[in-house]
């Protein structure tokens, strides 16, 4: 309670634990003048996990009546605890504030305004019991639906979703990265540096959350029952910021784009020199070896002292540029067999057919890279 005091914030309900229950969920639920839905929500909880362990931690930042409704449901009941933070906003930063309240060994986060129907919780925590570290209640899976969605913002989610799986390798196989609704044990985030920037925390776990096992479950995202939506245009500028963070943060994701980045500067490279070349009357076909051969050793030169920097440096440099050569051989070979394969037998327009081709050879160039010229 004091502890609160100090820093600036308010609790009702019991102390802050000093060790963790297992077997013990704790359910954390943001809120932002919430008044018409709360009670409703610890009724269907309790309705829902009947026989279960659990605690509801509630993190407020209203400017309305309810921190008053929800402290007389705290004085209600003795599962409930809340926070109301003074003079703050922010989604993540109040689910990383329930989290460190929480005592459970499992953690939980949903909306309080009943749009993520409460049964789902327990198909969830026995995913849980089965062994899964992470389970995401995800819209997008057969069985799910988005329902509370509707026209625009529908067409905003999945361009969102389509960047943050482009950008983020780990985000690649989740159908739901964006979902506020899930579960997670407390290793996964434990000693875990999480940057509560905007709404997707679960993004901020899903890179960089320490687990092996995440499972998605479906379920239907109801519509709002009470009082609006606080997502806003700030905050889906803030979702891009939030995925280049990512990039940054995230070391494989991170040396991919580098990797791309050096390969464009390639290009440009190449380009510039055979028309520099060329104009001074070289042959068409010396000033494309040149300028190949020099946009090579460029890219050659970042990928050592960027994109690979951290590596350790076990082969002398020769052998590392040889072997980066031959990568290179190996990915245009790739290009010409996808190049072929498309144009000859699929009928596939020649320049659409050779753009997949380089895209597919610098797959492979990276891959081999990653794991053989610069083996980590
Ligand atoms: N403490 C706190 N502070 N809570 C907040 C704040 C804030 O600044 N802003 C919103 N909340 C609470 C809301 O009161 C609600 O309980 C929950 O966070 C989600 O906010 P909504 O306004 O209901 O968001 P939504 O339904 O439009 O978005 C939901 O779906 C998105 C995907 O479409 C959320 O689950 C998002 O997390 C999710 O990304
Ligand atoms: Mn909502």
């Amino acid at each position: 309670w004091t502890e609160g005091l100090d820093h600036g914030l308010s609790l009702c309900g019991a102390q802050q634990p000093r060790r963790h229950r297992v077997n013990v969920l704790s359910i954390v639920v943001p809120t932002y003048n919430e008044n018409q839905t709360v009670r409703l929500l610890i009724d269907q909880l309790e309705e829902a996990l009947r026989g279960l362990s659990y605690e509801v931690i509630f993190v407020d930042d209203s400017s309305d009546n309810t921190p008053e409704v929800l402290a007389q449901l705290c004085a209600d009941h003795p599962r409930v605890r809340c926070i109301h933070r003074e003079g703050q906003r922010g989604l993540a930063t109040a689910v990383l504030e329930g989290f460190r309240l929480a005592r459970g060994s499992v953690l939980a986060v949903m909306d309080a305004d009943l749009q993520h129907p409460p049964e789902v919780l327990t198909r969830m925590y026995r995913e849980i019991g089965q062994g899964a570290d992470v389970v995401i209640a995800s819209r997008h899976l057969p069985g799910g639906d988005d329902g509370g969605l509707h026209g625009i913002r529908k067409v905003i989610s999945r361009t969102a979703r389509m960047i943050g799986k482009a950008a983020l390798h780990r985000v690649r196989s989740v159908s739901d990265p964006m979902s506020g609704f899930f579960m997670i044990r407390r290793q996964v985030i434990e000693g875990v540096h999480l940057n509560p920037v905007g709404w997707k925390i679960l993004m901020e776990i899903v890179v960089k959350g320490r687990y092996s096992h995440l499972v998605e479950i479906p379920y239907a995202f109801r519509p709002r029952a009470a009082n609006e939506s606080k997502m806003s245009p700030a905050e889906m500028i803030n979702y891009l910021r939030h995925v280049a963070r990512l990039v940054v943060q995230s070391p494989d994701d991170r040396r991919f784009w580098l990797f791309a980045l050096v390969g464009i500067s390639g290009v440009a490279v190449n380009t510039l020199l055979f028309a520099l070349l060329t104009r001074w009357r070289i042959f068409p076909e010396t000033a494309a070896f040149v300028s190949g051969s020099l946009a090579m050793i460029w890219n050659f030169a970042w990928n050592c002292g960027l994109t690979w920097r951290d590596a350790p440096q076990s082969d002398p440099l020769g052998v590392t540029f040889a072997k980066y050569a031959a990568v290179a051989l190996i990915g245009i070979a790739v290009n010409l067999v996808v190049l072929s394969v498309l144009f000859r037998l699929l009928d596939v327009p020649k320049e659409w057919a050779n753009l997949t081709g380089i895209i597919g050879g610098a797959l492979v160039n990276y891959r081999l890279n990653d794991r053989w010229t610069w083996r980590r």
